[in-house]
C-alpha cells in the first residue's frame, strides 16, 4: 500500500473554515494543544468518533476527552458543581481536564460507556478557534498511535499517523507545555480525586479549591485493576521502541561511563570543562522544570529513530509543579509491558 501523509494546514480562516468542514462531515483532523497535539473528531457524533480509534488502535475502553471552546459551554456535555466552576474560572482556558457526570448528548463511545465525560478547554488559540468555527465539541485523545510516545508538534503527528484515515492537520507549532494535562476527578466534587499528573501542578488546584486533592497510587505501583478505575493510566505507555532506563541521580562524571551505543538525557546541561562525549544529551540549560516538560517528548522521539541500544534519562527530585508529572510520563516510558 502507497504511504499516504496528512497535509498540514496553518490556521488561517481559509483553512480553519476547510478543517471545520471536514469534521462537520465526520472526518478526523490533528490539532495542536499547549499540551500536546490531539487528534479531533465531533465529539456528538459515535460514527466519527469511532475513526479517532482505529487510526490510534486505541482500546474501546479508553474514554476519550471532550474540548469546548469557552467553560460556559461545559452544560452543554456534562453536569457541573461548584468546585468545577472555581477551578474553571480559575484555569480554564488551560491544561486542566475535569471528570463530571456526563449529559445523554455526549456518545457511549465517547466515555467507554461511563456515566461520567472528561472535559477541558485548551489554551491554543488555533485549536480554540477550530472549535468555534466547528459550533460542537471536539473529542481528542493525544495523537499518537496507542500506546507511543505523545506529539508536541505537527511534523510528529504526520509521521506516526501516516497510513490511517488521517488527511489533515492543524499546524499550530510547537506545544507550550509539552505533557498533557491533569485529570481531576470531580464527579463526587467533595472527594476530588487526581487521575493524571499533568501540565497543571496539584499545588495550584489545592489552593483554588481549599481542599486536598485524593492522589492516584504511585505509577510503579498501578496494577490493571487500579488502572480500570482511571481507564487508560497503564503502567506501560509514552513508550519508545528503545528500552529506557531511568536514574534517579546521573552525574555527567557517571554518564561519561555509560557506554557510547546507548543515549543519555540529563534534565541539565553540564557544567563539565571536559568536551562531552555525542551520546549525552540534555533536557534545559538549568534545570527548569517548563523546559524539561516542553522538550521532553521530542528529545524521546528524536532519540528513538537513533540507533542506539537504550535511553538512560535522569528523573527530577522534587515533588512540585511539574515534576510529578514529568516522573509518571518517564517511568510509564520505561515500564515493562
Ligand atoms: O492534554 C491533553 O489532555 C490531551 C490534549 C489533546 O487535550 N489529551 C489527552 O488525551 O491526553 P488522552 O486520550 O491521551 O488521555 C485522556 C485520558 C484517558 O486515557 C483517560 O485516562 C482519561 O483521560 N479519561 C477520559 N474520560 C474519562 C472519564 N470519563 N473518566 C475517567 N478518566 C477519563
Ligand atoms: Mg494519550
Amino acid at each position: 500500500m502507497p504511504k499516504t501523509k496528512p497535509a498540514l494546514f496553518r490556521p488561517t480562516p481559509a483553512n480553519l473554515t476547510r478543517l471545520a468542514n471536514q469534521l462537520r462531515r465526520g472526518g478526523i483532523v490533528g490539532v495542536p494543544a499547549e499540551t500536546v497535539y490531539g487528534l479531533a473528531a465531533n465529539a456528538l457524533d459515535a460514527t466519527a468518533c469511532a475513526r479517532i480509534f482505529k487510526a490510534k488502535g486505541r482500546p474501546a475502553n479508553d474514554p476519550l476527552i471532550v474540548h469546548l471552546a469557552h467553560a460556559a459551554d461545559i452544560g452543554n456535555v456534562a453536569i457541573t458543581n461548584s468546585a468545577a466552576g472555581k477551578l474553571a474560572e480559575a484555569f480554564w482556558p488551560g491544561p486542566l481536564t475535569l471528570v463530571l457526570p456526563k449529559k445523554p448528548c455526549v456518545p457511549d463511545l465517547v466515555t467507554s460507556g461511563r456515566n461520567t465525560v472528561a472535559v477541558r478547554v485548551p489554551a491554543h488559540p488555533g485549536f480554540r478557534r477550530l472549535i468555534k468555527a466547528c459550533g460542537f465539541p471536539l473529542a481528542a485523545p493525544s495523537a499518537n498511535p496507542f500506546g507511543y510516545i505523545s506529539p508536541t508538534c505537527a511534523v510528529h503527528v504526520r509521521d506516526s499517523l501516516c497510513n490511517t484515515e488521517l488527511r489533515a492537520i492543524l499546524d499550530g507549532g510547537d506545544c507550550t507545555i509539552g505533557v498533557e494535562s491533569t485529570i481531576l476527578d470531580l464527579s463526587d466534587p467533595n472527594h476530588p480525586r487526581l487521575l493524571r499528573p499533568g501540565g497543571l501542578s496539584l499545588e495550584k488546584i489545592e489552593a483554588v479549591l481549599q481542599q486536598k486533592v485524593i492522589k492516584p497510587k504511585t505509577s510503579a505501583k498501578l496494577t490493571l485493576n487500579s488502572a480500570a478505575l482511571a481507564p487508560g493510566m497503564l503502567p506501560q505507555h509514552y513508550s519508545p521502541h528503545t528500552p529506557v532506563r531511568l536514574h534517579p541521580t546521573l552525574s555527567p562524571k557517571r554518564a561519561q561511563q555509560i557506554p557510547a551505543n546507548e543515549a543519555i538525557v540529563l534534565l541539565c546541561r553540564p557544567r563539565e570543562k571536559t568536551p562531552l562525549k555525542p551520546n549525552i544529551f540534555w533536557l534545559s540549560e538549568a534545570g527548569q522544570l517548563a523546559s524539561i516538560a516542553r522538550n521532553l517528548f521530542s528529545k524521546l522521539r528524536e532519540l528513538d529513530k537513533g540507533t542506539w541500544l537504550k535511553i538512560h534519562v535522569e528523573l527530577p527530585s522534587s515533588n512540585e509543579g511539574l515534576a510529578p508529572a514529568i516522573r509518571d510520563r518517564l517511568t510509564r516510558a520505561a515500564a515493562k509491558g
